[in-house]
This record gives structure tokens, C-alpha cells and sequence, in this order.
């Protein structure tokens, strides 16, 4: 018997399916979900609000501390999130939000400060964390590690549906750009780069859809966590 929860770390860069993956994944098992890009999205937005300067470690992650977030409702849906009491969600899924996120997330004061945060959501019966680092650095031990990509101009093809979807117009050209150049700076960041764990499954899923994807996790659960109701 494990003595702790298990969990599932599905990392990978920004609109390679992760979230609507993640969410089924977690749906199908029952497990708890982790959406870490949101608690990034947060910080770089209170900050940006409060007119702490986004280059300064230290300052950003202090906040952290004093933020009360909460995920309402159902975990394993796109819910409610609430910062201190307001209802932030349609904000944090800004493009402008990733930005800023992606921008305070290069900090290692910030990441150290939303260690124990992103910990605190493994819980019985099981955890799905996704995010960038979920199974190289805050997971290290999780029993099924996923990486998935998908070409740049795929993703950003996903980004712009998915946006337009919820009333958000953007420029595609700008929004392939802006996936870019958050690549980039998510790769090459010194602390914690986006890259997949050592043992990690990669999985391209540029021609592939989401029931695909998912059927695919699905299988690599039931061999690396078998007697789980997949
Ligand atoms: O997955 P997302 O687009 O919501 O993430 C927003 C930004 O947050 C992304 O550009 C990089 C950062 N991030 C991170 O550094 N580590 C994580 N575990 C999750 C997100």
C-alpha cells in the first residue's frame, strides 16, 4: 500500500493541450486536479495590480504568502478562481495574464514560494498536476509523467479557437508570435526550463485530438498504475 497519493504530472509548453487533457484525465479517475499555470497566471496579475515591479524576485514572491486562492467548485472542471475573495477568472486566461506569468515565473524566489502550495494539492485518491516542472521538480516521484508537444503553429491554432470560444478576439499572427517568445523564455529560463523529466513519456499530438490524447494517457495509466477504474 502507497503511502502516498499518487499522481499523474502531465507537463508541457503553453496551449499543447495540457488544460482540456488534464481535465479529462483527472474527470475519468476522479482524481484532484492541479492547474499550476493558474497559480502563476495569479501572481503575475496581483503583482501587475499592485505595481510590484514584475523583474524583482524577491518582491513578487512575497506576495504569494499573503494571497488567499481559491478554487471553487468542481476541481476537475474549469472553475471558479477566486484571489482574496474576487473572482478572477475570466482575467487569469488572458493572453496578456500567460505573459505576465511566464514573466514572474522565471523568478526562483517566486517558484520556491509555490512549492508547498502546488504539494499540498496531492490528495487521496489521486493527483493530476499540470504544468512545466510537475514531474522534473514538484513531483519528482510521480508515477506517470507525461510531456506532451505539439508543432508551434498547431498550438497556436488551438490557442485562437479555444480564445474565440470564450468571446476573447485576438490576432492569430500576434498570438503565434507571443507563443514564441513565451517558449522561449520558458525554456531558457535559468530555474526550472521547460523541458521534459528523464523519464518522462513525450508525446506529439500535432495530428492528433483530444480523444486521442487522452486515450493515450489513459493507456500509460492503467500500465503504470494498474487497478486504477480507467
Ligand atoms: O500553462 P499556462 O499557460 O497557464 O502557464 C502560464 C505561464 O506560467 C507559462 O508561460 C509558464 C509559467 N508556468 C511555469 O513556469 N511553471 C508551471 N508549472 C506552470 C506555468
Amino acid at each position: 500500500m502507497e503511502l502516498t497519493p499518487p499522481v499523474i504530472a502531465i507537463d508541457g509548453p503553453s496551449a499543447s493541450g495540457k488544460g482540456s487533457i488534464s481535465r479529462k484525465v483527472a474527470a475519468a479517475l476522479g482524481f484532484h486536479l492541479l492547474d499550476s499555470g493558474a497559480l502563476y497566471r495569479i501572481v503575475g496579475l496581483v503583482a501587475s495590480r499592485r505595481g510590484v515591479a514584475l523583474d524583482k524576485g524577491p518582491l513578487v514572491a512575497r506576495l504569494v504568502e499573503g494571497l488567499r486562492i481559491e478554487f471553487e467548485g468542481d476541481d476537475k472542471s474549469e472553475g471558479i478562481i477566486r484571489v482574496d475573495g474576487e473572482d478572477m477568472t475570466r482575467e487569469i486566461r488572458l493572453e496578456s495574464t500567460g505573459e505576465l506569468a511566464s514573466q514572474v515565473a522565471a523568478h526562483p524566489e517566486v517558484r520556491q514560494a509555490l512549492v508547498r502550495l502546488q504539494r499540498s494539492f496531492r490528495k487521496w485518491p489521486g493527483l493530476l498536476a499540470d504544468g512545466r516542472d510537475m514531474g522534473s521538480v514538484i513531483f519528482p516521484d510521480a508515477q506517470v509523467k507525461v510531456y506532451l508537444t505539439a508543432s508551434p503553429e498547431e498550438r497556436a491554432r488551438r490557442r485562437y479557437k479555444q480564445l474565440k470560444e470564450k468571446g476573447i478576439s485576438v490576432n492569430l499572427a500576434a498570438l503565434s508570435a507571443e507563443i514564441a517568445e513565451r517558449d522561449y523564455r520558458d525554456r531558457t529560463r535559468s530555474v526550472s526550463p521547460l523541458r521534459p523529466a528523464a523519464d518522462a513519456v513525450e508525446l506529439d499530438t500535432t495530428d492528433l485530438n483530444i480523444e486521442q490524447v487522452v486515450e493515450q494517457v489513459m493507456a500509460l495509466v492503467e500500465e503504470k498504475l494498474p487497478g486504477l477504474p480507467t
